[in-house]
């Protein structure tokens, strides 16, 4: 094979420290990544190799758990970074790279090359036409792009136009994490591996199911982009509506990239197309507030002090289809929460008929299984059982799996899984064009009516607490609550 050669744009951004290195490293570390190859970091601050690799050295030690460390694979892994002090929006400076590929690899035409674009979204559409005019788009060249993958239908339709003319879909790889996840992807395994929950898996049973991706963190020091993105382009129109196809996907035949993206879409497509009612009561978008020592929204760097952007948004959707007409899918996503945490609550419908008699008259009569993403993975299941003793009191008691209990089988982390797919040419976890198109076909009139009508509502939620108050009130329509995990 060629030399491999990933080249990185954003080189010294949060993305790339936090999450790419620690990444790449670790897949180094596990010999995944190995023979000859090198990792260009593109971007306009200037650093020579030397810097570079002092840098992302600093930064493993940061961001890399301190088991995982180990000082002589970290110096070695370092050797394999470069850097090229240029400008991504400005296409002089892809002459300058080609010529940096050329020397380094000692090939002519290298085209084993792995771009990476972890910029601001405002370069995803530039940066691969100046790839095209270099002429670095040939061979083996793929490129992952992060989301969010456009800002709005026609933005997305538009980049998606732009990667067409330069890519073959089957070298563009649209990364959304959440798919990288070990516990996302084990949804299918638990869904599909067995028997006894896909006969239950649908309107019959089902009486409505729970998404949430909550943080405990604001938005940090990332400002300038979430000021300009909020919850929705940021969590909702990717990470949980990944979750969403997961969950309520049909099992293809067979499994490889093609089927399972196919299912993916046709979720999508039949998510039930938002009405006026819904915009107004069943979408329901906050901001966090000030609260204890805790900033408020618009008092964080970057941030405009009048800014209308949601960080917290609910919303209850529908699909449909045969299996899941009158579900209700209540998904939320939050910064600023009590806790972190990611997991998908679904409600069995209630037994029929009660004949036991309980203390207060509550006898539990539904089932809840809960698949927990992260953080304590794992999946737990509701039961009633009979108290022991006199009587037929029924009480609600917990069946319980851990990830921990697999005995020291790591889950490993999201990047390092989808970075090494995507070397590896597998496109499965990726997201496709025209699911890209679907999903922003869904949640485009979400944002054309918050433009279109200024005056819409945005709650206020101290920081710290469970999201607006309203969002509640969604819940009750259904006769239910959000479960808040502690
Ligand atoms: C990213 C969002 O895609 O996902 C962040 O841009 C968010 O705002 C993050 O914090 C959450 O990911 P995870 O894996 O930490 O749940």
């Amino acid at each position: 094979m060629d030399k491999f050669v990933m080249i990185i744009f954003g080189a010294s951004g949060d993305l790339t420290k936090r999450k790419l290195m620690p990444a790449l490293y670790s897949l180094y570390k596990d010999k995944r990544l190995k023979g000859d190859f090198f990792i260009i970091g593109v971007g306009r601050t200037v650093y020579t190799d030397t810097d570079y690799r002092a840098y992302i050295y600093s930064e493993l030690e940061k961001f890399v758990k301190p088991e995982d460390q180990d000082k002589e694979w970290m110096d070695a892994f370092t050797q394999h970074l470069y850097y090229l002090p240029i400008d991504p929006a400005v296409e002089a400076g892809y002459v300058r790279l080609r010529e940096r590929l050329e020397e380094l690899t000692g090939e002519k035409e290298p085209d084993n090359l792995l771009f990476y674009l972890a910029t601001p979204p405002s370069l995803y559409g530039v940066i691969p036409l100046h790839i095209k005019k270099a002429h670095l788009n040939r061979g083996h060249a793929r490129i992952i792009v992060e989301k969010p993958f456009g800002y709005d239908l026609e933005s997305a339709r538009e980049l998606n136009r732009i990667y067409a003319s330069v890519f073959g879909e089957h070298q563009i790889y649209r990364i959304d994490h959440f798919l990288g996840k070990e516990t996302a992807q084990n949804i299918l395994a638990f869904r599909f591996a067995n028997g006894i929950f896909e006969p239950l898996w649908n309107r019959n049973y089902i009486d409505y199911i729970e998404i949430t991706a909550v943080e405990n963190l604001g938005i940090e020091d990332r400002g300038g982009f979430y000021d300009s993105t909020g919850a929705l382009r940021d969590m909702v129109q990717n990470h949980l509506i990944q979750l969403v196809a997961l969950t309520a996907m049909e099992p293809p035949a067979v499994f490889n990239a093609d089927t399972f993206r196919d299912e993916v879409v046709k979720v999508y497509e039949s998510l039930t197309p938002l009405k006026e009612v819904d915009f107004e009561e069943h979408i329901v978008r906050g901001q966090y507030t000030a609260s204890g020592n805790k900033k408020g929204y618009r008092e964080e760097k970057n941030v405009s002090p009048e800014s209308r952007t949601e960080t917290y948004i609910a919303m209850k959707l529908g699909i449909s289809n045969w299996r899941w007409s009158g579900v209700p899918f209540y998904i939320r996503t939050g910064k600023q929460m009590p806790t972190k945490v990611t997991e998908i609550v679904v409600h069995f419908r209630e037994t029929p008929h009660q004949m036991f008699h309980c203390e207060g008259g509550h006898c539990p009569r539904a089932n809840k299984l809960i698949l927990r993403l992260q953080p304590n993975e794992g999946i737990v299941l509701k039961i009633g059982m009979k108290v022991p003793g006199a009587g037929f009191e029924v009480k609600q008691v917990t069946m319980e799996f851990s990830y921990n209990q697999l005995g020291g089988v790591p889950i490993g982390d999201a990047y390092a899984r989808l970075i090494d797919d995507c070397i590896q040419g597998d496109p499965t976890l990726f997201t496709r064009s025209d699911a890209v198109d679907a999903s922003w076909r869904f949640f485009d009139p979400v944002l054309r009516y918050w433009k279109d009508h200024p005056d819409a509502p945005l709650y206020g939620y101290p920081a710290g607490t469970w999201g607006p108050l309203e969002s509640e009130a969604m819940m009750h329509e259904h006769g239910a609550e959000w479960t808040n995990p502690c």
